[in-house]
């Protein structure tokens, strides 16, 4: 198997607290330790560099709790950059922020019509862009994303609240390869998820409720959360190499390691 070198944007979680609730995951009665949170956000780095991946990164903002996912921030392929619309009135300011950062790293540019959460809900598997919609981004911007990138883009409908992005009930293990979590989708889009891919790996519902699937491949090596302990033999049976990491004070407010991590995709790195 081999492994693709990446490109990513992350953002450092200075600012990082469960202060409301947009999602089940998130309590703000409940404790997190956000120096712990520091730690583990930079331990993730420091995988993805011993990796030899690159790992650019874009200033947080202060009162921008969520901003540390950072996967929420863009859909960027081919140099293109197409900015977010957040669902919620609480991460909006994080759209411009991410936005200036594309613009100054001279990504060809594309704003949002409808409320659309990057990479969140768009994850590319291959030749198809796999577009989840259901609790954020709203299904009139898949016409959008499939008019900037040219990319076929097939409508996964989300139906459980704890797995409200795509990325948390879904994750890309190379060009021809998925898990998921099949009761996170609609009855049609599992049956479209079986058509597409015959031989995915199925994740339990255990392995997606410590946010298993929020996992981030370069075609050879999985960085998952280490407690998703079922999915990782799984995929060890595949043939992948599997990096656990911790991310219990994000998972607090419903990320993983997927969630912190933006792929850039200059021209002619469209692969997975
Ligand atoms: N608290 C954030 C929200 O609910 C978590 C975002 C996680 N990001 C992701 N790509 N799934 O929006």
């Amino acid at each position: 198997m081999d492994a693709t070198s990446q490109r990513f944007l992350m953002c450092r979680p200075t600012y990082f607290a469960v202060d409301y609730a947009i999602n089940p995951w998130m309590d703000p009665t409940g404790p997190v330790d956000a120096d712990l949170a520091i730690r583990q956000w930079e331990r993730l780095r420091q995988v993805y560099r011993e990796l030899g991946h690159t790992v650019e990164e874009i200033n947080p903002v202060p009162g921008l709790p969520d901003m540390v996912f950072a996967a929420n921030g863009g859909t960027v392929i081919d140099g293109k950059a197409m900015a977010v619309q957040f669902r919620d009135p609480q991460r909006a300011d994080e759209a411009p922020a991410y936005r200036a950062w594309f613009e100054a790293a001279g990504f060809e540019l594309y704003d949002p019509k409808h409320v659309n959460e990057g990479e969140g809900d768009v994850l590319l598997a291959g030749d198809v862009l796999l577009a989840g919609t259901g609790f954020r981004t709203a299904h009139a911007s898949h016409a959008q994303l499939q008019e900037v990138f040219g990319y076929p883009v097939i409508t996964m409908q989300l139906v459980d609240p704890r797995f409200y992005h795509l990325d948390t009930a879904l994750t890309v293990l190379d060009e021809h390869t998925v898990a998921y979590l099949p009761e996170a989708f609609s009855p049609g889009s599992q049956a479209v998820l079986r058509r597409l891919f015959p031989d995915a790996v199925h994740a339990t519902l255990a392995d997606a409720e410590v946010l298993g699937l929020n996992a981030v491949s370069d075609g050879r090596h999985v960085v998952l959360p280490e407690q998703a302990t079922d999915l990782a033999a799984k995929l060890r049976d595949r043939g992948y190499e599997i990096i656990g990491v911790d991310l219990s004070e994000l998972r607090k407010a419903g990320g993983g390691p997927k969630c912190c991590t933006l792929r850039l995709r200059r021209q002619g790195e469209a692969d997975n």
